[in-house]
Parts: structure tokens; C-alpha cells; sequence
């Protein structure tokens, strides 16, 4: 058993990499895998060792943010009084012409991809193996709702009016693929955008922003004449505001020239907003406490694998983040075989992660973005009644950024890390005798948003998906990386906010507009 132990840290570490959709030949596409798991004479994995190493190296040409701040509430008037001439202009673009537009951003978002890596990697401290799927993300966002806004004209003696000026405000955890999300769905659905990147990472919006200005300049001089894309249709259509948070932000977020609001991040921020302005249209994607619930029936390995990578994938720092382990009955139990066994192979699994800067490419954890905040404090650094560290967290630098990874057993039912975010390195084992316990302990907290099993038995499989509370449930597989129109991406429960419509899903951008009284009552 610990042979087999060891071999699956090996094998996690060789496997890092989250899979995507578009995982097509363009060099560098899950570099991760490329890096480690093909033969050292394969050409496509020296042209992505080099591509690699060339982001994450001196050379890589990253620049910090060029946008100056937003300083006065006259700019921020200024922003909204022209994204609202934007949206007037925009809204009569015909659908069939946003898709194009929105198919020409997709193309520069792949053409921009070695440059938003490279802004992934230098500014927030995303390894290249996090940050390059996160770009597919981007660009599969951009293709997929080009084909919402043509589905939003096809619906017989109905129509549709966009909200208007919609207001971004992205996390920094995934700075390229949720604002982009979010921007391309509102031009999807015919309203500009003022797109604020959160202060710890405007330097990756601006590489976006700078690629889907590009796609719709393109989208405008490759149209016919006579079509509703004109110069003038896409002039300010997205505009990227470095409003600080504070009170600009607050000027922002009340603005009554802001129809609409799509905002990912903490509830607290999403309540924030709400108390600021009572009835304030937000579509909102907020906080998670994730778990994955284990059982003897699994694929232990498996479970070992995709349990730590879904924990401590850029560093636990991902809404979706798996932060507890519920062992179901022999799994959890150190007096059988089975529990010591899957107990080994996940502190091996753990101590198996490669700990660093995102600017070294053997990383396989990076840092943290920011140095951890209270509750991330207590996670790393403080056991509850009953708990123990099976691998104990240490801080490695004095910013209090850089920590290796923590796994914590003994987690109580009801306890502060069975019940809180933590957002971070930490990872909690619990144990329940029958897996109805373990759905409950899963239940049991205030938020669902992501959830997984690990079983080969069907019957434990429907009885779990009947009944567990999340928004995205994954059967034998990492809880993290939402496939865009695979996986549609939303939580219930305290991770939503709004009407909650799903990111890459069907119905995302048809929520961002009102329908026809035709519509509504059918
Ligand atoms: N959409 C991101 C994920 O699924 C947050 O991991």
C-alpha cells in the first residue's frame, strides 16, 4: 500500500493540469501535461517547455498596469454617462452581428493568450498550468454566448430588451475568465459594459479588455455593407474602470445609470452592495464550502488524486474549491486496511505538491494573491477541539503570502472549519458511517455551490445527486474547472445572489435583459 502511495504523489504532481474543452494542438495548451507526461523527444513538448519557461522568465515582457486609477466621481459620471450613449448605440447592433463581433473577441483572446498568462502569472501568482485553461475558459465564453445572442432572436413572437449599462466586478482569483465571462455575455445580450478589475489584478483585465477591443474592431471592419456593426455601434461598448474600491467604488456600484450588476465574489461583498442599494439588479457568484464526499466503493486512487487536486489547485484560492474530505464508513476508519491505506495516499497526495513561485514551472502550488485574511488565518494556523494536523501548514515567507498546504482531520460536525470558507491551503477530513450522515455534513453549511462523490456504485451515486445541495455536482472527478456550456456554473443556497442563471449555461445572457410579455407568460 504505500508503494502504491508514493506512486500516486508522483503521478498527481505529472498530472496537474485541469482538462479542457478546447484542448486543441495550439502549443502550450495544457502545458502542464505537456511538460510532464510526454517523452522528452516529443518537438510539441520542447515548444512548450520553451513557451513556458519564456512566461514565467525574466524576459517574459510583463508589464504592471497601464490604466491610471479612477480619481474623482466626476470620472466615474464621466464612465457611466458613455456607457450609457454605448449602450444605445449597441443595442441596435442585430444579434446575428453581436455573435460575429463577439466570434472576432474569441479569435483575440486566443491570439492574446501567451500575453494574459503572462499577466496570470506575474501579477496575481497563477502558475502557467492554472492560468492557460483559464484563457480556454475566456475564449470558450466568447463562442458560447455569441450562439446565446443568435438563440435570443429565435424565439417566436417574443422580444427581448437588454437591462443596459451592466457593471463587472471580477474576483481576482480568476482575472481573466470571469470578467471576460461576464463582458461577453452583456454584449451578448446587447448592453455595454464598465468592466472595474479588482485592485489586485488590473493588469489582467487590461490584456483582455485590450483583446476584445481588438475582436470588435475587427468584427467592424470586416462588415458588409449596409450591417448594423459600424464604428460608431462599438465606440466605448466596454470600457475598463480602475475605480478603487472605497467610496468611488460605492459611487459606482449606486450610479442610477447603472442598470445591472454581475458580480463574483465574497457573499459579504454581494450584501455589501445590496445595503448600499436596496433592490440593485445583481447577478451574483459567491462564496463555497465545498466537499467530496468518499466512499468504499471508490476508486481510491482516483478519489486521492482528484480530492487534492480540487483542494489545492491555485492554492485553494477558487470559489469551487473542495475543503473538506467526508470519508464514508471503512474509508475513514484507521482500523481497517482501506482507511489507512486512502489515509497514506492522501498526506502523500499532499506532500507531494510542489510549493513555490508561479515563476518557477516545476510549482504545482503557487502563492497565495494576498497575505490571508482572518479567517484564512485561523484555517492555517489554529486547530478546533478534536483536530489534528496530518500535514501541518507552514508560512515560508514574512508577507504571508507563501505557505505550504495543510490537511487537518477531525473536523467536528458543526465546528468553524466544517461551516466557514477558508479560501485557501487548507483541507479538512470528516467522517460519517453511512453515506446519508455524509450527505448531511455536506448539507449542512450555509453555502452549495460545488460538491463531489467518489463512488462506483450507482445506487450511492442517484441517492447522492437526489439529494446533495450544490449548484455543480461531480461524479468521480475534480470538483474545480467548470467546462463552459459542459458544466454551466452557478451555486444555490448563500453562493448566489439574484435570479441565478448559470455562467456558460443556456440561460445566462437570456437573464440579462427582460422578455416580452409573450415570453413571460408562456
Ligand atoms: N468556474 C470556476 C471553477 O469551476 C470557478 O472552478
Amino acid at each position: 500500500a504505500y508503494r502504491a502511495s508514493v506512486e500516486l504523489g508522483t503521478r498527481y504532481s505529472a498530472a496537474d493540469v485541469t482538462p479542457r474543452r478546447q484542448a486543441r494542438d495550439a502549443v502550450g495548451h495544457v502545458a502542464g501535461e505537456r511538460f510532464t507526461n510526454a517523452a522528452d523527444t516529443d518537438p510539441a513538448v520542447a515548444a512548450s517547455r520553451a513557451w513556458a519557461a519564456r512566461i514565467v522568465g525574466p524576459d517574459s515582457g510583463f508589464v504592471p498596469a497601464q490604466s491610471p486609477e479612477v480619481a474623482s466621481t466626476d470620472q466615474v459620471d464621466d464612465v457611466v454617462a458613455r456607457a450609457g450613449r454605448a449602450t444605445a448605440a449597441w443595442a441596435q447592433v442585430a444579434p446575428a452581428d453581436r455573435a460575429r463581433a463577439l466570434r472576432a473577441v474569441a479569435a483575440r483572446l486566443e491570439e492574446a493568450r501567451t500575453d494574459l498568462v503572462t499577466a496570470m502569472v506575474h501579477e496575481p501568482g497563477k502558475t502557467v498550468g492554472e492560468a492557460d485553461p483559464e484563457v480556454s475558459e475566456a475564449v470558450d465564453f466568447a463562442s458560447y454566448y455569441a450562439q446565446s445572442a443568435e438563440a435570443l432572436d429565435q424565439v417566436p413572437g417574443a422580444s427581448f430588451t437588454p437591462h443596459g449599462v451592466t457593471l463587472v466586478t471580477p474576483p481576482w482569483n480568476f482575472p481573466v475568465a470571469i470578467p471576460v465571462g461576464g463582458i461577453v455575455a452583456a454584449l451578448a445580450a446587447g448592453s455595454a459594459v464598465i468592466a472595474k478589475p479588482a485592485p489586485a489584478t488590473p493588469r489582467c483585465l487590461e490584456v483582455a479588455v485590450d483583446a476584445i477591443h481588438a475582436g470588435l474592431a475587427d468584427a467592424v471592419a470586416d462588415a458588409a455593407a449596409g450591417s448594423t456593426l459600424t464604428a460608431e455601434s462599438v465606440r466605448d461598448v466596454v470600457q475598463l474602470s480602475r475605480v478603487p474600491d472605497g467610496d468611488l467604488g460605492r459611487h459606482l456600484v449606486t450610479h442610477e445609470g447603472v442598470a445591472r450588476v454581475i458580480l463574483t465574489g465574497a457573499i459579504e461583498t454581494a450584501q455589501m452592495f445590496a445595503s448600499w442599494r436596496p433592490g440593485l439588479d445583481v447577478l451574483a457568484e459567491t462564496s463555497g464550502k465545498n466537499a467530496i464526499v468518499v466512499t468504499p466503493s471508490a476508486d481510491l486512487d482516483l478519489a486521492a488524486a482528484d480530492v487534492v487536486r480540487s483542494a489545492f489547485g491555485h492554492a485553494g484560492q477558487k470559489c469551487s474549491a473542495a475543503s473538506l474530505v467526508i470519508l464514508v464508513g471503512s474509508v475513514g476508519d484507521q482500523r481497517t486496511e482501506t482507511g489507512r491505506r486512502f489515509s497514506v495516499q492522501l498526506v502523500d497526495a499532499v506532500r507531494s505538491l510542489a510549493v513555490g513561485p508561479a515563476t518557477d514551472v516545476s510549482t504545482t502550488m503557487g502563492p497565495l494573491t494576498e497575505a490571508p485574511g482572518d479567517k484564512l488565518l485561523r484555517a492555517l494556523t489554529t486547530l478546533e477541539p478534536g483536530e489534528q494536523w496530518l500535514v501541518a501548514p507552514r508560512r515560508l515567507d514574512a508577507a504571508g503570502r507563501s505557505w505550504t498546504p495543510g490537511l487537518r482531520s477531525g473536523v467536528a460536525p458543526g465546528s468553524f472549519f466544517h461551516l466557514t470558507e477558508a479560501f485557501g491551503p487548507v483541507l479538512g477530513v470528516m467522517t460519517a458511517a453511512t453515506l446519508d450522515e455524509a450527505i448531511e455534513l455536506q448539507n449542512a453549511v450555509s453555502f452549495g455551490l460545488t460538491g463531489g462523490i467518489h463512488s462506483l456504485d450507482d445506487t450511492e451515486v442517484d441517492t447522492w445527486l437526489d439529494r446533495v445541495q450544490v449548484g455543480n455536482a461531480y461524479v468521480n472527478r475534480v470538483i474545480t474547472g467548470a467546462i463552459v456550456q459542459r458544466q454551466s456554473f452557478g451555486g444555490w443556497k448563500r453562493s448566489a445572489v439574484g435570479p441565478g442563471a448559470k455562467a456558460g449555461g443556456p440561460n445566462y445572457v437570456a437573464e440579462l435583459g427582460t422578455w416580452s410579455d409573450a415570453v413571460a407568460a408562456g
